[in-house]
């Protein structure tokens, strides 16, 4: 029987394709993977590419534990360093240059599906909902420290919810009475205050997805680290950027086209999931895909 992997990795074949040049044509290519998660693109990059070497970071101590133990083969013979890292800290002075990396946003089913991460309104848990545990503010610290007027805009610009007034004012009564300390507590007000309108999407999906964004300061990181990373592009090399957020998705567009300096976005048009991935995939169905190339003269192969 075969295991279903913990995380499916999403666009596998699709960003493989858009790297594979760069990676094929180096001598000693070396791929930079910022979002480890559970190692779905790396474990297949690394299988594809026997020359490759790897650093793979992630700022979940979870899913670096995880990565220790499944790819300690690699990391023995010095193919693979694993570092538990906000990929926002990346530098090139630290870790040297690349010619492919990948940043795969967003959290990991894993992440997702464990109540006591506190990601989900289906799995009760504490309201925590921070990728790196060991440090930040939880999701119910913001809750019970934010003002109404702070909840409405984070509801509203990160969960772009067009009218988050009456949901933001249950909470700020509420928690007057009771602090917000579990996910179920939280997703129990939505349900109550806006009803099930939709089948099949929770009430609170947009809710929980704002809180998450702002605990993890997740559109900051994107729009602080995306040039750093490309200065760590050798020349012609390719960073692959993976989002599920159309904010996210502007963010990136933007950076790409401005760097007019440092390379060029290879598409005008994002890239997504092709139809079979996103019927057998239910999470790829929001992914955007998108690459940068960086500038300069490719090197010389012998
Ligand atoms: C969608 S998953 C990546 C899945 C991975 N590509 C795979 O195939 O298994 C996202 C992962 O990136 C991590 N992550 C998100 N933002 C990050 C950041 N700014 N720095 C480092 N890791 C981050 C999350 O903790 C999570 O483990």
């Amino acid at each position: 029987m075969t295991q279903q992997p913990l995380h499916i990795p999403v666009m596998k074949d699709q960003i493989i394709e858009q790297l594979s040049p760069v990676i094929e044509r180096s001598e000693n290519p070396r791929y930079f993977d910022g979002t480890f998660g559970r190692g779905g693109h790396l474990r297949e990059i690394l299988r594809q590419f026997p020359k490759l070497t790897a650093v793979a970071v992630d700022q979940d101590l979870e899913a670096i534990e995880y990565g220790r133990k499944e790819f300690s083969t690699e990391i023995q013979e010095g193919r693979l360093l694993i570092e538990h890292l906000n990929f926002a800290n990346f530098t090139e002075e630290k870790f040297g240059k690349f010619d492919a990396m990948l940043v795969d946003l967003g959290v990991s089913s894993p992440q997702l599906d464990e109540g006591r991460r506190g990601f989900s309104f289906y799995h009760d848990g504490p309201l925590d909902m921070r990728m790196d545990a060991t440090k930040g503010m939880t999701a119910a610290e913001l809750i019970a420290t934010a003002s109404e007027e702070e909840l409405n805009e984070i509801f509203h610009q990160l969960g772009e919810i067009q009218k988050p007034y009456r949901v933001t004012r249950a909470i700020v009564h509420d928690r007057e009475k009771e602090a917000f300390l579990t996910t179920r507590q939280l997703a129990s007000l939505v349900e109550r205050v806006e009803g099930w309108r939709r089948k099949g999407f929770h009430p609170a999906t947009q809710y929980f997805m704002a809180l998450r964004l702002s605990v993890n300061r997740e559109l900051e990181v994107v729009q602080n680290s995306m040039i750093p990373l490309i200065h760590g592009l050798t020349a012609r090399g390719r960073l692959a950027v993976l989002t599920f957020h159309s904010l996210e998705d502007r963010i990136v567009k933007n950076l790409f086209k401005e760097q007019t300096e440092l390379g060029t976005p290879l598409f005008k048009k994002v890239i997504q999931p092709e139809w079979a991935e996103q019927k057998k995939n239910p999470r790829s169905r929001s992914a955007k895909l998108r690459i940068f190339e960086r500038s300069g003269n490719e090197p010389p192969t012998y």
